[in-house]
């Protein structure tokens, strides 16, 4: 049997990574995380100086971007150049500026590229959860399961509040705004990510705990994989 291929979509603050890396671990399959290599490569370009509206300039130097990706969901790591970037990439500054990147339709095209590279792999092997903005309709339509996760903006918010600023109080809310509307609204220029597509099933966790996403996840997955066998 080959791997069983995951894709995972869903806004900001709908809780995607951590249910994908979870579900991930608890089935012994790798883990990819798109975001992170969109907030790689706007990392790259910031370090270089490079203005981010200079869009020719900025797909340039993605496409030479020395992107390592580790896929253990214990233990996801990203590299750059041998440099681990896997937090300086979670900076607000970085948060701020990676839509400018992830617009570019240039950069969108070799970051998929090497996400289909990292799928494709995945396939001969024990599986993937892939999770990102558009996972599901653009970079692997075909995967074996398909899920949009969402929950309601004020879950969202509250969320993306805690992760951040360790509160969910009115003025941490207020901080958290422009991280998850904004973004979320620059995003969506590119990719839609705010209603499933065809044959994508919608799991929304605005009244779920974590544990009950992670089984709900976790149980579609096993359907499908019950029925490949
Ligand atoms: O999920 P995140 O916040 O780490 O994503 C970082 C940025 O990359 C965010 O602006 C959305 C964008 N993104 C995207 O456009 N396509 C993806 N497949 C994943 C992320």
């Amino acid at each position: 049997m080959t791997g069983t291929v995951v894709a995972i979509d869903g806004p900001s603050g709908s809780g995607k990574s951590t249910i994908s890396r979870r579900v991930a671990a608890q089935l012994g399959m790798a883990y990819l995380d798109t975001g992170a290599m969109y907030r790689a490569a706007a990392w790259w370009c910031v370090r270089d100086g490079i203005d981010l509206a200079d869009t020719a300039a900025v797909a340039r130097a993605v496409r030479e971007l020395p992107l390592e990706m580790m896929t253990d969901p214990r233990d996801p790591g990203i590299a750059v150049g041998g440099e681990d970037v896997s937090v300086v990439i979670r900076s607000t500054e970085i948060s701020t500026v990676v839509s400018a990147v992830a617009t570019n339709l240039e950069v969108r095209a070799e970051l998929r590229r090497r996400q289909r590279e990292i799928i494709d792999a995945s396939r001969g092997e024990g599986g993937i959860v892939a999770e990102g903005r558009d996972i599901t309709t653009v970079v692997a339509p075909d995967a074996d399961v398909r899920i949009l996760l969402v929950a309601s903006e004020e879950a969202r918010l509250a969320r993306r509040a805690r992760e951040i600023h360790g509160a969910d109080d009115e003025g941490a809310i207020e901080a958290t705004r422009d991280q998850v509307l904004r973004r979320d609204a620059d995003d969506s220029t590119v990719s839609s990510f705010q209603v499933a597509a065809d044959g994508v099933v919608t799991v929304d966790s605005s009244e779920l705990t974590l544990d009950e996403t992670v089984d709900a996840v976790r149980g579609l997955i096993e359907t499908v994989q019950a029925g490949q066998r």
